[in-house]
């Protein structure tokens, strides 16, 4: 196949049996259980079991599973040596690429995944991903104090992955409503097909790097605004808009300018993403017992707006619209909004890692190539522009 497809369109990379879109009916599943389901009744602890071994976990295999996450959520303090060590104004996506690429130096894995007989040893496998999974939102809430000037909290052992975070995160026992909003939140973000990042974890994991490089190649590649870097936009875009009232000139002007309305727009769903319906719920329901946030009508407003004059391109709000607007409300900052999607999606990536492990070839596509055809080397003193 000779054709050249922009962002490779339509073109399969891998097969998968983790998760499906349809983006014309607006649904999404994992392992075949629709988002609605997961979130209205799974927990992140479960859905990332689910998503790597394809099963939903028996309760003693759930109980182990958590366990073992509790276990290892403590981080040598080298590394947590290093990340004071960073600029404070460092982004935290870049921290995090960082952090998670030197866990690999901290806890090598390199003799091991060299091995021929790798994709078989679930245990290895099984062993890293729990790591990786385990002490990523860790150092995101860490880095919330080093950055500050404050020496981190410890994790707790007695509270689950949301509330470990959260209690991290502001220092303060963990509100129950909003543990379990952000662990709909993770549970949403966990997983979706061969999105940008997920690809380049493919072709990292491809070559047999360590799992460590598989995923810092995802972090990096989640932080563009294109792709996870959306949703701190969001929240930008909403504060700059200001009030409902000020959604038309604004949206005018900026489509006028053929600018991009952060949050819309999805190369797999032409209506709108099932993720953002139930970000939306969630925020209705947090508004219905703390007030409404200014945010939140904004929003609403531009929702409406965006939906009417972008609809006809099959335009419409996508996961990253909502979440920051939720994540607000629980005391994260806007810039670090994206690296606690990436804490959620280290479940998907390492499923796929997995997945990649089982039927391995090394990625290395092919061009259509644009420049000069072959000629002859010019010394630089006969050299001259024409
Ligand atoms: N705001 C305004 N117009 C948008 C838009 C947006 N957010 N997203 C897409 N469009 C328009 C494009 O301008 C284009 O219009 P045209 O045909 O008149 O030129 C058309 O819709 C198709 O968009 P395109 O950029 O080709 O789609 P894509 O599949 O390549 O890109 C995204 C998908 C997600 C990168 C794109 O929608 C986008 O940049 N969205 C904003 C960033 C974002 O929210 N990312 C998070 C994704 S979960």
């Amino acid at each position: 196949m000779n054709e050249y497809l922009p962002g490779l369109e339509g073109v399969p990379a891998t097969r998968s049996n983790i998760s499906v879109i349809d983006g014309e009916k607006g649904i999404l599943a994992y392992r075949g259980y629709p988002i609605e389901q997961l979130a209205e009744h799974s927990t992140f602890e479960e859905t990332a079991l689910l998503l790597l071994d394809g099963q939903l976990p028996l309760a003693d295999e759930l109980a182990d599973f958590d366990a073992q996450l509790r276990r290892n959520r403590r981080v040598k303090y080298n590394i947590r040596e290093m990340m004071k060590h960073m600029p404070a104004t460092g982004h935290p996506m870049e921290m995090l690429q960082t952090a998670v690429a030197c866990l690999g130096m901290f806890y090598p894995c390199n003799e091991r995944i060299s091995g021929t007989d790798l994709a078989d040893d679930l245990d290895y496998i099984h062993s890293m991903t729990v790591k990786i999974i385990a002490r990523m939102p860790v150092i995101v809430a860490a880095w919330e104090h080093i950055r500050n000037g404050y020496d981190p909290f410890a994790p707790r052992c007695d509270l689950s992955f949301a509330e470990n975070f959260l209690f991290m995160f502001t220092g303060q026992e963990p509100d129950p409503m909003l543990a379990r909003i952000l662990d709909t939140c993770l549970i949403l973000h966990a997983e979706h097909t061969i999105n940008a990042s997920t690809f380049a974890a493919l072709v990292t994991g491809s070559t047999l790097a360590s799992p460590y490089g598989v995923v810092a190649a995802a972090i990096g590649t989640l932080s563009g605004p294109l792709h996870g870097g959306a949703n701190q936009k969001v929240v930008e875009m909403l504060e700059q808009i200001g009030r409902p009232e000020n959604v038309q000139t604004w949206l005018d002007k900026k489509l006028e300018a053929k600018a991009k309305v952060w949050g819309f727009g999805h190369r797999e769903y032409k209506v709108k993403d099932p993720r953002a319906t139930i970000l939306q719920g969630l925020v209705e329901k947090l508004a219905a017992s703390r007030g409404v946030s200014p945010l939140f009508e904004t929003a609403l407003a531009l929702e409406e707006a965006a939906s009417e004059r972008l609809g006809a391109k099959g335009v419409y709000a996508n996961v990253d619209f909502y979440s920051g607007i939720l994540y607000a409300e629980m005391g994260i900052p806007p810039d670090q909004f994206t690296a606690l999607f990436a804490v959620a999606r280290s479940a998907g990536w390492l499923a796929h890692w997995r997945e990649q492990l089982a039927d391995n070839r090394i990625f290395r596509p092919t061009q259509v190539y644009t420049g000069e055809p072959v000629r002859d080397y010019t010394p630089v003193h006969l050299r001259g522009r024409v």
